[in-house]
């Protein structure tokens, strides 16, 4: 029996969004016993930006992002059919922040659906947005990844391992069909393993807690991020070559053959540490995580639209996304430009 060949997505449209605040490593120096040196040396980040209260949220820098992508598209917010908006720092505990954007946006009606992977969400969304065009659901899909982190960290030495590497920030991604099975979106590939479930984690508040907030909670800052960063650091450095070949296999692709490597900004030395593993040349793997810090499910599309708009991306190129994180989950998405 012959079976008809779902039609391809591709990215129409890129585009991000940074809070103008910047705030260096230097300026952590004065709140808490952490140094410049240390940061850079265990995660090359020299700075990121943090929101303004009253001004960003992390719905409007996703809409801000939003109208970037679209305008590159050459769309407008009405012709969007539906919104997959990926965060991990929503603006409300509900509903998730995709109603606001598409609110934002002004839109009515059209769905609006949140995912909630970390660090990987963005490559999961592209994924969960590429399934609705390949079914012929839906032409225009919106695919957001926007974070405030800054107002959720402990900023006490305590909690410096952890704050000293989030930053805020916004990436958004127009998808469309693709004009035939050989461009767009080839491929994407999604992983979880729930058993590390803990190792990178904000526990509370949650509902498994009969007084969900408590001032010991506060005091023992079991409501800031918790992350072993070893464990994590470990199981990062397998799963992103692994994800990354995998998406090369499915396609009959080898390492040689990606023209850029978009990774989850999650640390210069995790990167560096895939550079090499997958025997690629320094230019061809994307970092900006020396000026934005990691911003979890905005980290891949701030990167892909910075290194899209530097010139780093044209017409035929073979992009490959990854990213790893919380849950434990990963991801990847080979893509021709
Ligand atoms: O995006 C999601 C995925 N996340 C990641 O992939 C992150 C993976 N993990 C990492 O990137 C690294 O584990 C970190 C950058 C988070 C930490 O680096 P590390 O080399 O694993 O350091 P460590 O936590 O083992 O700490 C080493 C030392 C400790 O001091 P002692 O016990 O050796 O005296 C820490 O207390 O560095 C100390 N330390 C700091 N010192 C200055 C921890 N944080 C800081 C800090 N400034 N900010």
């Amino acid at each position: 029996m012959e079976t008809k060949a779902l039609r391809n997505s591709k990215i129409a449209g890129i585009g991000h969004y940074v809070p103008e605040k910047v705030v260096t490593n230097f300026d952590l120096e004065k709140i808490m016993d952490t140094t410049d040196a240390w940061i850079q040396e265990r995660t090359g980040i020299k700075e990121r930006r943090y929101f303004e209260e009253g001004k960003d949220t992390t719905a409007n820098m996703g809409a801000k992002a939003a109208v970037k992508a679209l305008e590159m598209a050459g769309l407008k917010p009405q012709d969007v059919d539906m919104i997959i908006f990926a965060t991990l720092s929503p603006d409300y505990t509900f509903p998730g922040s995709g109603v606001l954007l598409q609110r934002e946006l002004g839109l009515n009606n059209i769905p609006a659906l949140d995912v909630r992977n970390q660090c990987s969400g963005f490559v999961y969304a592209l994924s969960v947005g590429d399934q609705f065009i390949k079914t012929g659901m839906y032409n225009n899909v919106l695919v957001v990844g926007s974070e405030i982190h800054s107002s959720g960290l402990d900023f006490s030495t305590r909690g410096r391992a952890v704050s000293v590497i989030f930053g805020d920030g916004a990436g958004a991604a127009v998808l469309t069909p693709a004009n035939n099975q050989e461009t767009g979106i080839l491929s994407t590939h999604l992983h979880a393993q729930g058993e590390f479930a803990e190792e990178l984690a904000v526990i509370d508040p949650g509902s498994i807690k009969k007084e969900r907030l408590t001032h010991q909670m506060i005091d023992e800052g079991s409501i800031y991020p918790y992350m072993n960063g070893s464990t994590v650091f470990k199981h990062a450095v397998q799963r992103f070559p692994e994800v990354i070949n995998e998406a090369l296999e499915a396609n009959g692709y080898k390492p040689g053959d990606i023209d850029m490597l978009i990774p989850h900004q999650a640390n210069l030395r995790i990167t560096s540490f895939i550079q090499q593993k997958m025997g690629l040349p320094e230019d061809k793997v994307y970092s900006n995580i020396q000026r934005y810090g990691n911003t979890t499910a905005a980290s891949v599309p701030i990167a892909l639209s910075e290194a899209y708009s530097e010139g780093k991306i044209k017409k035929g190129d073979l992009v490959c996304l990854a990213a790893f994180g919380s849950g434990f989950t990963w991801a990847s998405a080979l893509i021709r430009w």
